[in-house]
Order: C-alpha cells, then structure tokens, then sequence
C-alpha cells in the first residue's frame, strides 16, 4: 500500500552506500513512499555522496572531528534534519555510535541495519566474526536504535546459510544482498504506520511469517 505523503527521511552514511542505493531505487520505482530530505556523510569521500548526487539528493559533509563532542556533533546533525523536516532518521553504514542527543530528538524514529542476526555479533566486522564463531547462518538486522551498540528493538531480519568454503567477503555479499531488500521492507512498514513497539518487542501490524518455516544447514537426510 503506496500512500500520497511522502514520508521525510534523513539518511546516514559514512562508506559505500549500497544500501542508501537501495532505498534510493526502491522509491524511484514507487515501491517506497519515503522522499530523502539530505544525505549526511561524516566522511567527506564517501561514495555514497556520489551516489546521492547521481539522483540529485541534497547532501551534507558533517566532519565528526571538527566537534569537541560526540554530543556536539550529534546537535549538528540534528539541526540539519530539523531544518528539513526529517521525520525519519535512517543509519545506512553509518560508522558512529550516536549520543541522547539524537536519540531524544527523534524517539524510536532512528534506524540501523547491521549485518549479523542480532544480538550475534554486535559492532564491527560482524560477517567475520560469524565466520570465525562457525554459525551455519547468519543474516542481517533493521532495529530501531537505542542507547547500546546494536541493541536496539529488532523491526526485521533475514536469515542467509553460511557455507563450509565461505570466507568474510562471500559471505558480506550474500547478507548484502539481503540488507538491500529488508531496509526498504522496514522503512515502508514505518511509512505505512504498522509498526509498534511494546517493552522492546516489535509488532508489525499484519505483518506475516509462516509458524512453520524451519530450516536446516546442512540439510536434513531424511530426518
Ligand atoms: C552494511 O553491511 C551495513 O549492514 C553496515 O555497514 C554496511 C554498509 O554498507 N552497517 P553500504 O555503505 O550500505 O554499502
């Protein structure tokens, strides 16, 4: 269900911005009915900048070390997202850990997506550290965020096998594949006012999963 409003977002980046693409391409096919205000970068090459720009996306290079303060640098970001009248705040590879500051100013209106099914393998590197751990899956995660590092009330994850001869990279990319699908799947579902939260449980109103569905690695022989 595609509303009229558009919902105003601001988005987060500090690297390549696949999944900023992502939403980017998701709302030119009208599949998302979110508009992005401004791309803030805290890193001045990104190239999720170019990226932005290709589409004629306001963008914004927010320099964390020219602030005294993460609180500071977080106030500034802030302003900027005020002035245009972002309602949503999506973090898209952004690589800081964000204060009150930013929390307080949009309550459970700030999203992350992490590659690991949290709370496995929180912070950084996470494909790595599932592969090292020896999980037969992971996966990526879209939750709202909170005051820890990848805590936050979990909206949606996707589950994705981790194969015998993967290695860090191959396995990234197949868990990328994913974050691209189910980080416009979450921003909609916010758009489409579903979602709620309730002693950090989310619901999605109507949201469906089959009760059923299991799965196994390797597969099952017969058992
Ligand atoms: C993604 O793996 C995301 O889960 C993590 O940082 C990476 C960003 O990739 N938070 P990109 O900049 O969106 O390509």
């Amino acid at each position: 269900m595609i509303m009229n409003r558009k919902l105003p977002i601001g988005v987060l980046v500090s690297g390549s911005g696949s999944n900023l693409q992502s939403i980017i391409d998701h709302i030119e096919r009208g599949l998302l009915g979110a508009e992005i205000k401004v791309v803030i970068s805290n890193v001045p090459d990104a190239y999720a900048l170019e990226r932005a720009r290709k589409h004629h996306l306001p963008t914004l290079v927010i320099r964390h070390e020219d602030f005294e303060t993460r609180e500071a640098f977080d106030a500034e970001i802030v302003r900027v997202f005020k002035s245009a009248d972002v309602e949503l705040v999506v973090m898209a590879g952004f690589m800081r850990i964000i204060t009150p500051v930013l929390l307080d100013a949009y309550p459970y209106r700030v999203m992350n997506i992490h590659p690991a099914l949290l709370p496995s393998f929180r912070g950084m590197n996470a494909q790595r550290q599932a592969v090292d751990y020896g999980v037969r899956f992971s996966g990526c995660t879209v939750h709202f965020v909170d005051q820890g590092v990848d805590s936050g009330p979990i909206i949606i994850q996707a589950v994705v096998p981790v194969l015998d001869e993967d290695t860090e990279e191959t396995l990234s990319a197949r868990i990328l594949k994913e974050e691209h699908r189910i980080y416009p799947q979450a921003i909609q579902f916010f758009v489409e006012g579903r979602i709620s939260v309730n002693n950090r449980r989310v619901r999605i109103r109507d949201g469906k999963c089959d009760e059923f569905l299991t799965v196994h690695n390797p597969a099952l022989s017969g058992f």
